[in-house]
């Protein structure tokens, strides 16, 4: 009877669906304690690689830059809204994660007289963007940081607020970017993302370039971050804050 059982068993286990380690092992990386799935085929937006249900949207190159310094963006997005609901305070230490340009690094900067802005991204043609408006602006409180795919390269415990506009749905590595950015973070220091609403079926963005808030918490929950609330008040994204304990 034992042995019928183990065979039943054993049966069971090769018919089961692909495990973590299988998965882990068809994308080459061992540490994600959460897997990554390969789909076999990267929709139009997207890179074929699949993180707790979300395929990860590709990167906007460098030569989108004009596309994020657009006038008609201050209409669209209301980054002046933005900025207001972040609640900044003179003295917090900032990470404007995926910074591109530079679009939301310069204003928060001028807003923190005894703190300041690290901004980082993984393209430096977009931080070369950001060094020569910082010298014909004068701003002098930007760290500009060049990170990795996966690993936002910031000091530990340093950060008041991390903020990613347009961003996270971009990570390559989105457990390992945020488990750096939860070690930059400060015990009580909030990660705040700014995405199109992926529950926005009108919407004309791309659907990997969105998120929908149930998504975005089960990802933030992945690296033990709290939701504390989700601002409304921008025209097409969700603004949502997570706390670190
Ligand atoms: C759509 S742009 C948004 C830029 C900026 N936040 C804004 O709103 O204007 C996304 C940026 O994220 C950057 N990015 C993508 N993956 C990244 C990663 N793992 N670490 C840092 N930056 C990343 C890209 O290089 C790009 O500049």
């Amino acid at each position: 009877m034992g042995w019928i059982m183990m065979v039943m068993l054993s049966l069971l286990l090769w018919m089961a669906p692909p495990t973590w380690a299988d998965t882990v092992a068809s994308v080459g990386f061992e540490k994600a304690p959460i897997a990554y799935e390969s789909l076999g085929y990267a929709s139009d937006d997207g890179i074929g690689k699949r993180y707790l249900g979300r395929e990860i949207a590709n990167v906007i190159g460098h030569r989108g830059a004009y596309w994020l310094e657009r006038s008609s963006r201050a209409l669209e997005e209301r980054p002046d809204l933005l900025i207001k609901a972040l609640d900044l305070k003179p003295e917090m230490v900032v990470g404007d994660i995926g910074a591109g340009t530079g679009y939301f690094s310069a204003p928060m900067a001028r807003r923190l007289d005894e703190g300041r802005v690290y901004a980082v991204d993984i393209q430096p043609e977009m931080l070369a963007l950001m060094e020569r408006y910082k010298a014909e602006s004068g701003i002098e409180n930007v760290e500009l940081v060049l990170s990795t795919e996966s690993d936002p390269k910031l000091p530990e415990s340093v950060l008041d607020l991390a903020l990613m506009v347009d961003a996270y749905h971009e990570f390559e590595y989105p457990y390992e970017m945020m488990q750096g950015i939860v070690t930059a973070l400060k015990p009580g220091g909030l990660a705040v993302l700014a995405e199109y609403r992926g529950e926005d079926r009108l919407s004309t963005i791309k659907p990997h370039h969105k998120m929908s808030q149930r998504q975005a918490k089960k990802e933030m929950a992945a690296v033990g971050l709290d939701w504390v609330k989700t601002n409304e008040s921008l025209p097409e994204q969700h603004l949502m804050f997570f706390q670190k304990p």
